[in-house]
């Protein structure tokens, strides 16, 4: 199964598809972490990303679509989400075009809807891990056990230097006009999955389940 996770920054994606790695085994591939980790690792690709990445703007196409790519190329997985990628019509349509070349298609597309009052808030009090950047958390609505520090590996949490105000602000314009337009692409595919991501972890994680046919509309019915 592969799965496109669609919504602003801070709608939360990376924390949905933590719980389906974690719950049913998918491979997680999000663009941010990915990125992220070159840049923490010092490769070309990642000093390239760094000015975007710390600016909230996009890496170029090319250099995403290349990665994301050889990712998922590497890693063969039958079950995947795609987390932050695509981001651009452009990239949209190189995804496309890659997995029809497999013989593999897109299952679902949920698009987690959230007001940018909300993204605000929570993307201001997330918490990351230095080790993992899968393992988030925050300060008001999903707090860590012991303050600062990771449950899962007890590594220092931190505040990514993309969360401060003036940065938000710049994701949320660069969203608003180059990721929009995907949002549109893949409706017009009848791909797109709205979910109400207002509602607390818990009720999202019900209704991306719901949407991507792992439950029931009966809560006692899980479908591995
Ligand atoms: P990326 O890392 O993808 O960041 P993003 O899209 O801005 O998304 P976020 O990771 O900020 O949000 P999220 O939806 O994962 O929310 P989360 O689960 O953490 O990209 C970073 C940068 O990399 C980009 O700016 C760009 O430069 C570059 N880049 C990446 N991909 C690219 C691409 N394809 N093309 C070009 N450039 C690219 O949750 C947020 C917080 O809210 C957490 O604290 C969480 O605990 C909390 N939370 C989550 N859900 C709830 C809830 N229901 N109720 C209350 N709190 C919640
Ligand atoms: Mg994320």
């Amino acid at each position: 199964m592969i799965i496109v996770l669609v919504g602003a920054p801070g709608a939360g994606k990376g924390t949905q598809a933590g719980r389906l790695v974690e719950t049913y085994g998918m491979v997680h591939l999000s663009s941010g972490d990915l990125l992220r980790d070159e840049r923490k690792r010092g490769t070309d690709l990642g000093k390239l990303a760094d000015r975007y990445i710390t600016a909230g703007t996009l890496v170029p196409d090319d250099v995403v679509i290349k990665m994301i790519l050889g990712k998922m190329r590497e890693l063969n997985a039958s079950d995947v989400i795609l987390d932050g990628f695509p981001r651009t019509v452009a990239q949209a349509e190189a995804l496309d075009l890659a997995l029809a070349a497999e013989g593999q298609k897109i299952d679902a597309v949920p698009y987690i809807m959230v007001k940018p009052a909300t993204l605000l808030d929570r993307l201001g009090g997330r918490l990351t891990c230095r080790a993992d950047g899968s393992h988030l958390y925050n300060a008001k609505y999903n707090p860590p056990a012991v303050a600062g520090i990771c449950d899962i590996d007890g590594s220092p949490l931190y505040q990514r230097e993309d969360d401060l105000p003036d940065k938000i602000k710049t994701r949320l314009d660069t969203y608003f006009a180059q990721t929009m337009p995907v949002i549109e692409y893949y409706r017009a595919k009848g791909l797109l999955r709205e979910i109400n991501g207002e509602q607390d972890i818990e009720q999202v994680w019900y209704d991306l389940l719901l949407a991507i046919g792992k439950q029931s509309e009966d809560p006692g019915l899980l479908v591995g």
